[in-house]
């Protein structure tokens, strides 16, 4: 029996089987690409909150060793004052120097955030460094970011679900569904 989308839920954009067919296409992509690195090597660095379910799911599909750290990041809004400034909440627990880094973000919007982190990461010197993002909205870009591994572009709405959020709610839904745009504007 199908479960009733949240009053707030305007239409499912990507429903489950499509992203479990896509984390499953992405983790054996990376899993053949890192093949043959020690697993004291390879890192997942997950972005807080948004990312945690998605690198759940593709943590688990991968077939090479790999250990997993968490960083969290705020940012403000693109179009505001403050837009595009990014601000470090929590580090990683890992230290990233010589280690194949792989980032694991949610959702790519105007880039700031993933080139704050590509940077940030950079002055660390790790051994290599890419990103894996399950969305795009390029229409929205106001800096180049080039992602290494990308589940799905995505018309330029408010998604929730599989880990994103609005307001912090709707994050365990277990598809991505577009927001009902009086919501949020
Ligand atoms: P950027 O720095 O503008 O690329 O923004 C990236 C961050 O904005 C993501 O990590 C999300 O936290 C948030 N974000 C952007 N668009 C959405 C959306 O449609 N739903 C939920 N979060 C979003
Ligand atoms: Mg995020």
């Amino acid at each position: 029996m199908a479960v009733p989308l949240p009053d707030s839920v305007d239409y499912v954009l990507l429903d489950e089987d499509t992203i479990q067919q896509r984390v499953q296409a992405l983790a054996d992509q990376i899993s053949a690409d890192y093949a043959g690195i020690h697993h004291e090597d390879f890192i997942l660095v997950g972005v807080l909150k948004g990312s945690f379910i998605f690198l759940a799911d593709l943590a688990r599909r991968l077939t090479v060793p790999h250990r997993v750290d968490f960083i969290a990041l705020s940012s403000y809004a693109a179009g505001t004052e403050a837009g595009g400034t990014v601000r470090l909440i929590m580090d990683t627990r890992t230290d990233l120097t010589e280690h194949h880094v792989l980032i694991v973000e949610d959702i790519i919007d105007s880039g700031h955030t993933l080139d704050y982190l590509q940077r940030l990461f950079q002055t660390r010197h790790p051994a290599s460094l890419r990103s894996c993002v399950l969305l795009s909205k390029p229409d929205r870009r106001e800096i180049e970011f080039q992602v290494d591994y990308l589940g799905f572009e995505i018309p330029d709405v408010w998604v929730v679900g599989y880990g994103l959020d609005y307001a912090d709610r709707f994050r365990t839904l277990p598809y991505i569904a577009a927001l009902k745009p009086s919501v949020y504007s």
